[in-house]
């Protein structure tokens, strides 16, 4: 395929906005408030912050930089940068992840979606008869049929939008749906911040609590960081190879990331003083936004119409995620085996879905299935989480740094010499020993060995 007939991203703001797309997913909107609350607040946020700007931007600036200067899926762009090495293989473990974070972030995506139906059917209304929100997601996830169908009709949104290619599927829905989403946000933020009591809500995010923090806390918030900007599965290189080569880099990353950061602290300000208003405690895991929320719905005036605004902007979040996963393989299969898109997003998708369906019956009849001690769901997290994704971004920032010629990098960043890149010195010296390190941390930590 020649560069020209390349599809790609039409605009700076379609950049951005699929970029932001890819990275706001449930990584904000359920883990990011909770560990925050938990791990000391605004302590937490100080340094979550800090790793955002000095590993965060650096490691999404390498992918890009890879994916631009390869034109190319995460595999080709290595094999094109590094010929001759089993760099490719990098590429590969890239797709591997982007396919094992499919199967169960389908699984919650799925969730979300029987939520919104929920919604609808008024079951989060005062006035109906009330029914025990704890039940309703018991009942509910331990299925078999019911999860299944919304992991399948999630799959099916993302797909439909894979199908109608770069420019015209992800970047119009992404335009679109982004503004959407932060307007959503905002709008629960209000309403939760004008409830009786929000105050202790907004205490318990944002009051700082340096005694909470120890090495734990500082690793589990560099992975969070990470895992938040989509880094170490090849969908920034992916998509970083659509971007036009006349666009600022570096500016999007950055103005990426600070978007990032604040959709999170949006969606812990929109349910903490909820959560504390209704003398609630969000303690609660996973069941926070499934069970804590939804009983929180059920006492709110209008809280059905603010229950679907919820639902609909958390599966908004986790789809447009989910779709920048599912580009990573359909990239690959179009352009390594010269499938056509329907084809190649049409296998990819049947295949996630066969696969997911393991993890999403992990909750129900497969519950007793048990592979080192863990559920399947707990597995496949615990893999693409601890072990693919940090050696991923690992080995993008390794490769950048040590092995890939610092003036062809130095050429794509200044976007072939027309932009000044001042801080180019940092960059290089934070992709060579700074993210290394840390990145090494969060994987030895992973797998509990420091
Ligand atoms: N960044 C997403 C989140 O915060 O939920 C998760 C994610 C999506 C990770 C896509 C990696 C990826 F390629």
């Amino acid at each position: 395929m020649n560069q020209n007939s390349r599809d790609g991203f039409s605009s700076r703001f379609g950049v951005f906005a699929a970029v932001i797309g890819s990275a706001v997913g449930l990584g904000n909107i359920w883990r990011f408030p909770y560990m925050a609350g938990e791990n000391g607040g605004a302590a937490f946020l100080i340094i979550y912050f800090a790793f955002v700007l000095i590993i965060g931007i650096p490691a999404m600036l390498s992918e890009f930089i890879i994916g631009r200067r390869g034109q190319s899926n995460s595999y080709g762009s290595f094999k094109k940068l590094a010929p001759k090495k089993p760099w490719y293989l990098v590429g590969l473990m890239g797709i591997l992840a982007a396919f094992v974070i499919l199967t169960f972030y389908s699984t919650i995506t799925g969730w979300t979606l029987e939520y919104v139906v929920l919604a609808v059917k008024d079951v989060f209304s005062s006035t109906t008869a009330v029914q025990d929100p704890k039940q309703v997601f018991e009942h509910f996830h331990t299925q078999a049929a019911r999860p299944l169908i919304w992991q399948l009709t999630t799959m099916f949104l993302a797909a439909v939008v894979i199908m109608f290619g770069v420019r015209k599927g992800i970047e119009s829905s992404a335009k679109v749906l982004m503004p959407l989403l932060f307007v959503f946000l905002v709008i629960l933020a209000v309403k939760a911040l004008t409830l009786p009591g929000s105050a202790e809500g907004l205490k318990f995010l944002f009051k700082p609590d340096f005694s909470k923090i120890n090495s734990d806390v500082l690793l589990a918030a560099l992975g969070q960081s990470v895992f938040s900007l989509s880094v170490g599965m090849g969908a920034l290189i992916t998509y970083g190879s659509y971007i036009k080569k006349d666009v600022n880099m570096s500016r999007t990353a950055f103005s990426v990331s600070i978007t990032d950061c604040i959709m999170a602290i949006l969606a812990g300000m929109a349910i903490f003083p909820a959560v504390y208003s209704f003398g609630m405690y969000p303690d609660q895991g996973p069941g926070l936004v499934f069970v804590v929320l939804p009983a929180i719905f059920q006492q709110m005036t209008g809280g059905v119409y603010f229950a679907l605004l919820f639902f609909v902007l958390v599966a908004i979040a986790g789809i447009t995620s989910i779709i920048s996963l599912l580009e990573v393989i359909v990239a690959y299969l179009v352009e390594e085996f010269k499938l056509k898109r329907v084809l190649a997003t049409t296998v990819a998708t049947t295949l996630a879905c066969a696969l997911g369906a393991f993890t999403t019956l992990s909750f129900g009849p497969l519950k007793h299935v048990q592979i080192f001690n863990k559920s399947i769901f707990d597995n496949s997290d615990f893999f693409a989480s601890n072990i693919l994704l940090p050696l991923g971004a690992l080995f993008v920032v390794v490769f950048l740094g040590w092995f890939y010629d610092i003036r062809q990098t130095k050429d794509e960043l200044s976007n072939q010499g027309t932009l000044k890149i001042r801080l180019f010195p940092v960059f290089m010296f934070i992709i060579r020993f700074i993210a290394p390190i840390a990145i090494l941390m969060v994987f030895l930590k992973g797998l509990g060995v420091v």
